[in-house]
């Protein structure tokens, strides 16, 4: 019995490999490495490199390595990017996991756990926002999600594949043990830029929008660890070995920090100056989403560890000079 898991090269697919083989369990990974890095898959993971659009590869792994559960992480993530290429975000996101969903429902495999974001939300009515809200993304890419969100709530009907989908909130963070982390050199996400910045690898880092409807006038987030996450995902596994009903689950603290407080974060982390300029709003970014984040906790059992934004920034901060050191050496 194995676990496939796609994207298990990328930032956070790389942590769940990491989850899986800790706990002893046998995985596959399908990762096309565009943005992934072999490195930063566990020696004990067999790593194949192809596309998760390619049906008749996944069957063959599937059939090969006797997967039980496949992990969903493949995929593009960076919403202003989907802004400017809609359609290529529709194919990562949407049309490739349907190609990908086509063969795992062909294979037999029962258990489908999914990458699905806050971002289906768009600007929530109500904060914190919970999972009974009717989704109203604001990006393609929040779109691209919520589209895969309804196969998977139409195949469990239709086909009987059981499935969790986890709505992730702003994942931060490395693995306490120092083995993986946010490694994309061109990251856009805030916690890595401001790292960057501190460090001197960026001259200076963007505040994009200064008047929103918010207690400073920056966006809130609600930042949750990458591990926790991680932690989410190998309960949502046992659920669904266990039988447990398919279901959609929001994944972050239930507490929002504006983008100047995080950077705040970075600042006291550091022990210096974060050097930015405040421009104007980015396109695509909702004013503030927090999650409200019971239902997993109820249904999944789930019981965070880190939920502290300086813990969050520290781990993040000592994964920018892990890899400071190692591009130097
Ligand atoms: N921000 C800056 N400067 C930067 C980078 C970000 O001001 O250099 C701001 C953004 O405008 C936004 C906030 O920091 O207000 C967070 O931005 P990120 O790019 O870090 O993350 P997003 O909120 O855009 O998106 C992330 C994930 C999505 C997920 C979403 C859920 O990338 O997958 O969080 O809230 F859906």
């Amino acid at each position: 019995m194995a676990v496939l898991v796609t994207g298990g090269a990328g930032y956070i697919g790389s942590h769940m490999v990491l989850a899986l083989t800790d706990a002893g369990q046998d995985v596959v990974v399908l990762d096309n490495l565009t943005t992934g890095f072999a490195w930063a898959i566990a020696p004990q993971a067999k790593l194949v490199q192809g596309d998760i659009g390619d049906e008749a590869l996944v069957e063959h792994i599937i059939k090969t390595h006797n997967v039980d559960a496949v992990v969903h992480f493949a995929g593009s993530i960076v919403v202003p990017e989907s802004v400017v290429d809609p359609l290529g975000y529709y194919l990562n996101n949407t049309v490739k996991s349907r190609a990908l969903m086509a063969a795992v429902v062909k294979a037999g495999v029962r258990n489908f756990i999914f990458s699905s974001t806050a971002a289906v939300y768009g600007n929530p009515k109500t904060q914190p926002v919970f999972e009974t809200e009717l989704p109203s993304p604001i990006s393609p890419y929040g779109t691209s999600k919520l589209m895969t969100e309804m196969m998977l709530r139409d195949s469990h009907l239709a086909y009987g594949l059981n499935y969790v989908a986890l709505r992730y909130f702003n994942v931060a963070g490395a693995d306490p043990k120092g083995r993986s982390g946010q490694s994309t050199p061109r990251a856009t996400h805030l916690i890595k830029v401001a790292c960057q910045t501190v460090l001197g690898q960026r001259a200076s880092m963007d505040v994009f929008g200064t008047d929103y409807d918010t207690h400073d006038g920056t966006c809130l987030r609600d930042y949750i660890h990458v591990s926790d996450l991680i932690s989410a995902h190998m309960d949502a596994l046992a659920y669904l070995r266990k039988g447990g009903e398919s279901g959609i689950f929001n994944c972050g603290y239930g507490k929002g920090y504006s983008v100047l407080e995080v950077i705040g974060a970075v600042e006291k982390a550091f022990g210096g100056p974060v050097n930015k300029k405040l421009v104007p709003r980015r396109a695509g970014d909702p004013a503030a989403i927090v999650a409200g984040a019971s239902r997993v906790r109820e249904i999944l059992g789930w019981e965070p560890k880190y939920a502290d934004l300086d813990l969050i920034v520290n781990s993040a901060l000592a994964w920018e000079r892990h890899l400071q050191r190692r591009n130097a050496a």
